[in-house]
């Protein structure tokens, strides 16, 4: 160092010095083909330092500035930032469990989903006292249908959690169609589709809430982190009572509430049932940089899933499937994945690619009521989930992020050709 007198010299000192580190960061070689790289530079650590070398610690303006920047991104009037996607869905649900939220879930009511997710969209159901409904997914899009909705719903059905699957979105229109005929809530479980649309629009931004997941192998990070964005302004609010012990603080009424109160210490007026999702400033301030390049990064997966299906496609005559981008809609492909006509060689298949260092993954958790975290607790399952059962028996996934060459595309459709070619 050299004798740099003000905080801003040194600032700019420590940037310099995080520019060079980066640039000597060595690349992925082309026979390396993680499911995720850390896809951050110098930027984003120069963000997050400078949060905390200013000592902006827990939520406060940075997390604020994020969560305006992903609300207009998304097309929403709110978003709330918390420190993980399973804390989003957390959050949502036990926002909807609320007392004072009009026709809120209540014990024993139901909420739809579908059985191929991740664990942590039906954990909050079950931990909330709520009867998860399991229904089928279409075996081209991975995705949940609009009929499979309809014919899950009972008398206690109110509330459906849509999952935007490995970026393929969820046909919404007729999803929402029949969610407002029945009266449900709706959560959109968006967190491996930030940025997809469907008809034009930004999935997340159609339901009740729409929840999303920073963690590091997403389509932007925080490291770790969620996100959570809602029209409501009831739920809004909520929503940030909860994220930070449950009191008033943070709430639009909270005036009012302290006048209701007037013997409480208005610094510790705790008016619900909170915890503490609360994220860091420095990972807003990630997130911020991050967001700016979310469109690059996406175009990037989809340019790389474009190429693969067209050097792949062909497999078919192997029995090999790939899924299909939803009509209307925008993939954002979060992973590439293939399906076997045939089961029994899907763990041959899986051994072959890692072998040739390309990390393979099975479609999330396959069919989750096959789990036994779901399969032994309370739910209801519509039908066979033949598709869901099926997927986890034939299907796998690869890692498809911006970091991928083209000689690593390359890589991975030698290593499928030869497997076939065997
Ligand atoms: C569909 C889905 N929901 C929720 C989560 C949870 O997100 P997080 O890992 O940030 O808790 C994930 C994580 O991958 C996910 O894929």
């Amino acid at each position: 160092m050299t004798g740099a007198e003000t905080r801003a010299e040194i600032r700019a000192e420590i940037d310099a010095l995080i520019v060079r580190h980066f640039e000597h960061l060595p690349t992925l070689p082309a026979d390396q083909c993680p499911l995720s790289v850390p896809l951050y530079g110098a930027e984003e650590v120069s963000g997050a330092l400078r949060a905390l070398l200013e000592q902006q610690v827990t939520m406060g303006s940075q997390v604020r500035e994020f969560e305006r920047a992903f609300a207009d991104f998304i097309g929403s009037k709110h978003a709330i930032m918390v420190n993980s996607g399973s804390s989003a869905n957390l959050l949502a649900i036990s926002v909807l469990a609320e007392r004072s939220v009009e026709r809120g879930l209540r014990p024993g009511d139901e909420v739809v989903v579908p059985a191929v997710t991740w664990a942590t969209t039906v954990a909050p159901i079950l931990q909330l006292g709520l009867v998860p409904v399991l229904v089928d997914i279409d075996a081209d899009t991975l995705n949940m249908r609009a009929d499979g909705l309809r014919e899950a719903i009972s008398a206690r059905t109110r509330a459906v959690m849509p999952v935007h699957l490995l970026g393929n979105p969820v046909d919404m229109a007729p999803l929402m169609e029949i969610a407002r005929e029945h009266d449900l809530w709706v959560i959109e479980d968006t967190c491996e589709s930030l940025g997809s649309e469907i008809a034009g629009q930004k999935v997340g931004s159609f339901g009740d809430f729409g929840t999303f997941s920073f963690y590091f192998s997403h389509h932007i990070t925080t490291i770790e982190g969620g996100m959570l964005v809602t029209n409501d302004d009831l739920l809004h609010d909520l929503a940030r009572s909860l994220r930070a012990h449950g009191w008033s603080r943070d709430m639009s009424n909270r005036v009012e509430l302290e006048h209701e109160n007037p013997s409480i210490d208005p610094h510790f007026l705790f008016v619900n049932l909170g915890y503490n999702l609360r994220p860091m400033e420095s990972q807003a301030a990630f997130g911020l940089v991050q967001l700016r390049r979310l469109e690059e990064f996406n175009e990037s997966r989809r340019e790389n899933a474009r190429y693969l299906a067209d050097a792949l496609g062909d497999l078919s005559q192997h029995g090999v499937r790939l899924v299909t981008e939803q009509e209307g809609g925008r993939s954002t492909w979060f992973g590439f994945s293939v399906l076997l006509n045939d089961a029994g060689r899907r763990r041959a298949l899986c051994d072959h690619l890692e072998a040739r260092n390309i990390a393979t993954r099975p479609i999330v958790a396959g069919n989750l009521v096959l789990q036994p975290a779901f399969r032994d607790n309370p739910h209801r399952v519509v039908g066979t989930l033949e598709n869901a059962t099926s997927i986890g028996e034939r299907g796998l996934f690869i890692g498809n992020h911006p970091s991928l060459t083209p000689a690593h595309l390359d890589h991975i459709v030698l290593a499928f050709r030869d497997f076939f070619a065997s």
